[in-house]
């Protein structure tokens, strides 16, 4: 998993049984990290001001995410767009979850915040496969959360994630049935 952010999806998954053998992080001090240390779950620092490029910091993640067998990548709350070579050795590999009905409110950190400004009637959350088009490929699972009178980006953001705690795993088990699929054709 690529996290940066709060970690709820990170704790949600484990404590669903799902096996996250690694977790990379452009944020040391984020709350996904400091799960993955409590819970023992092989970590990946690598904060941006460290390397050169981005490239250089995606080489670093993808050389991390192969040493730990990732199957799959998971991207949950990751605040940074992946580069070539990341993408092209895990090509078709990984899923991200945005928390909105993407392509409405896709591009950045701030879909609730934009969903709330909007005065649209309903968001809700997205998971997609990851390609160059940012937050543009395939989706996999969408689930609808209606914005109620007096939402605040706070109270939206906690039934947006309570939506993606159920559509996460969902797509997970979608993407581990396509990858088994694939592996055993030809
Ligand atoms: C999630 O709501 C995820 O959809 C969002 O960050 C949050 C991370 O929460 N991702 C994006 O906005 C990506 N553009 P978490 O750290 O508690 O899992």
């Amino acid at each position: 998993m690529a996290a940066s952010g709060v970690g709820s999806n990170l704790r949600n998954l484990v404590e669903r049984g799902f096996n996250i053998v690694a977790v990379a992080t452009n944020r040391p001090s984020c709350g996904a990290a400091t799960f993955s240390r409590g819970r023992r779950i092989p970590l990946g620092e690598l904060p941006q001001k460290t390397f050169g490029s981005a490239e250089l910091r995606d080489i670093a993640m993808r050389d991390f995410f192969m040493r730990h067998r990732v199957e799959l990548v998971v991207d949950a709350g990751y605040d940074r767009v992946h580069t070539k070579p990341f993408l092209d050795a895990f090509e078709g590999r990984i899923i991200n979850i945005h928390p909105s009905l993407l392509p409405e409110f896709g591009g950045g950190m701030d879909a609730v915040e934009q969903a709330i400004e909007s005065g649209a009637k309903a968001t809700g959350a997205t998971v997609h496969v990851v390609t160059d088009a940012v937050d543009a490929g395939p989706i996999l699972v969408q689930e609808a959360v209606p914005i109620l009178e007096g939402d605040t980006v706070e109270t939206l953001r906690q039934r947006i994630h309570e939506a993606e705690y159920r559509i996460l795993p969902v797509a997970i088990g979608l993407m581990e049935a396509k990858l088994a699929n694939s592996s055993t054709v030809g």
